[in-house]
């Protein structure tokens, strides 16, 4: 399984790889997580970083292409994997196909996930994240049983920086002009499925899980 969840900010990327990672035993490989973990610890890759998240902006190719490359080189890559919010350019997408190319690979699929924009903000801007565990949640799709509190450590839930409404818009504008071309690159290769991420979590674990049998990548 060897998988790219493509799709705008806030259509559940992340929500639905970690369901399906835990379903399939296949890593995640999110490059936000990995970038925001960098920012937290103030690695030069995090200073690096921070201005362009901050803003809502892509982080230069070369650097996501870096932490990509080095995390498909893990042994727990070898069965497969699921890439979160990577690709996110044309020529990140050409690059990931040169790096599996090198190792004998290829992807299976790329599911497109899609979801109305005034969902998609809703999502963003009541989403709250937990700075000591990363567990995610919603103030009214997905709340803690106490309010402002982690379900799992009980640390207080934090705002994404970026998750700030009009961080969100330019976040938006960013997907449209850069990320949405993938749709077309994948399509034409003949990769891509697309996916309705509207409704409750486990009615799109349900409809990808259904692309993945489909094609036989389960
Ligand atoms: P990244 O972390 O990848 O952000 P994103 O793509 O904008 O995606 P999000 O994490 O915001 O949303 P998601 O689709 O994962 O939704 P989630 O499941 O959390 O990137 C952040 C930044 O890092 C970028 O702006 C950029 O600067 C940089 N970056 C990262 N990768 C890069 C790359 N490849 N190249 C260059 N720069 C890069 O869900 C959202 C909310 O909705 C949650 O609260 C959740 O609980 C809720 N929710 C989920 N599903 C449902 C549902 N079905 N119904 C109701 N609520 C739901």
């Amino acid at each position: 399984m060897r998988l790219v969840l493509l799709g705008a900010p806030g259509v559940g990327k992340g929500t639905q790889a970690d369901q399906l990672s835990a379903r399939f035993g296949r890593p995640k490989i999110s490059t936000g997580d990995i970038l925001r973990e960098a920012v937290r610890n103030e690695t030069t890759l995090g200073l690096e970083a921070k201005a362009c998240m901050d803003e809502g902006k892509l982080v230069p190719d070369s650097i996501v292409v870096g932490i990509v490359r080095d995390k498909l080189g893990e042994p727990a890559c070898a069965r497969g994997f699921l890439l979160d919010g990577f690709p996110r350019t044309v020529p990140q997408a050409e690059e990931l196909g040169r790096m599996l190319e090198g190792r004998g690979s290829r992807l299976d699929r790329v599911v497109n996930v899609m979801v109305p924009r005034e969902e998609v903000v809703k999502r963003l801007t009541g989403r709250r994240s937990c700075p000591k565990c990363q567990a995610v949640f919603h103030v009214d799709f997905a709340p803690p049983a106490r309010a402002g509190s982690c379900d799992r450590c009980g640390a207080a839930l934090v705002q994404r920086t970026d998750d700030k409404r009009e961080t969100v818009e330019a976040r938006l504008k960013v997907y449209e002009e850069q990320t949405a071309p993938l749709i077309h690159y994948y399509r034409q290769k003949a990769l891509l499925s697309d996916v309705d991420g509207s409704g409750r979590v486990e009615d799109v674990q349900r409809r990808l899980v259904e692309v993945l049998e489909a094609h036989r990548l389960t």
